[in-house]
């Protein structure tokens, strides 16, 4: 057991959002009330959040990003989806904490361990509607693929969310998750975060030192281009500059990024707000 709040593989990140949606339940005026996520997270989310540089602007993002895929979620069920498929689902409650269609199937998937300790954590509480979790390597493509083909053959219209996922793939891994996605005909939609800021984008080196165990392996020039590529375009764009101003939630003033931040002009700190967010993709013909 590691108690000292490394990260000492990728599931452990799942411990440190479930710990920031525990913060944020606590908070007048919180956005995202999630009353399990504390009991998700445990004493290890607390002390990897603790133990993670630049906390508050972390927490920020992430609650940006999360309120923004729960918005874009809404817009999508009334579209006539009757399968959500959520990859690298970690501890998010969703099916538990939103209101959703009860008919609607919610498929989670993660890593083997991570589905075990969540079944075990939740299985005195009731989900809003049927959730079904599978432990998987979403790496191993042929078991994935397997897995796309059953569920694709059981929904007409799929929903597919993977939240904070992408980062952990090489850019070669998620161009063959977006194909294999894209090949499913009755998923129809992905809704995920996006990073935009391309080239620009240095991770401070605090934070990588942290995630040793879990780099951040995608880094693209173009986003969107990228994904476009393999038959997906965006359909809506949530930036986190248009949902924090629609949260009334500014980016925090923590030293040192929010100074940072601070001190750049106005549009130049919309722009920089504006490169990540979260989308809802739809399929292009190819
Ligand atoms: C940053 S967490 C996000 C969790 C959740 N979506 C949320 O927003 O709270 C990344 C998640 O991706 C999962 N993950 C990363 N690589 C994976 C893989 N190869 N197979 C299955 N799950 C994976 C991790 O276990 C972790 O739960």
């Amino acid at each position: 057991m590691n108690d000292a709040g490394v990260i000492t593989n990728v599931a452990d990140t799942a411990l440190w959002m479930a710990y920031i949606r525990a913060m944020e339940n606590q908070r007048a005026g919180a956005v995202i009330r999630d009353p399990l996520a504390a009991l998700l997270a445990g004493d290890r989310g607390r002390k990897i959040a603790r133990s993670m540089p630049h906390s508050a602007t972390t927490a920020w993002g992430m609650i940006i990003r999360t309120s923004a895929i729960d918005r874009l979620i809404l817009e999508a069920l009334p579209l006539g989806v009757d399968t959500v498929l959520n990859l690298g689902a970690g501890f998010d409650t969703r099916p538990y904490r939103m209101e959703l269609p009860s008919g609607i199937r919610w498929i989670e998937v993660d890593l083997p361990d991570l589905i075990e300790s969540k079944n075990a954590m939740l299985r005195s509480h009731a989900p809003v509607c049927s959730v079904e979790r599978i432990g998987m390597d979403l790496s191993n493509r042929s078991s994935r693929n397997e897995l796309f083909a059953k569920f694709g053959k059981e929904a007409k219209n799929g929903l597919v969310i993977s939240e904070g996922l992408i980062p952990y793939f090489s850019n070669d891994a998620a161009a063959q998750l977006a194909t294999d996605l894209y090949g499913i005909p009755s998923f129809c939609r992905w809704i995920h975060d996006f990073d935009d800021a391309g080239e620009r984008r240095k991770m401070p080196r605090s934070w990588a030192q942290k995630l040793e165990a879990a780099p951040f392996l995608f880094q693209v020039k173009d986003w969107f281009e990228f994904f476009k590529q393999t038959g997906w375009h965006a359909n809506k764009v949530i930036t986190s500059a248009d949902q924090s101003e629609r949260l009334d939630r500014p980016f925090p003033l923590a030293f040192p990024l929010g100074l940072l931040m601070y001190a750049l002009p106005k549009s130049m700190r919309r722009q920089v707000l504006s490169a990540t967010g979260a989308v809802m993709m739809e399929k292009s013909r190819l």
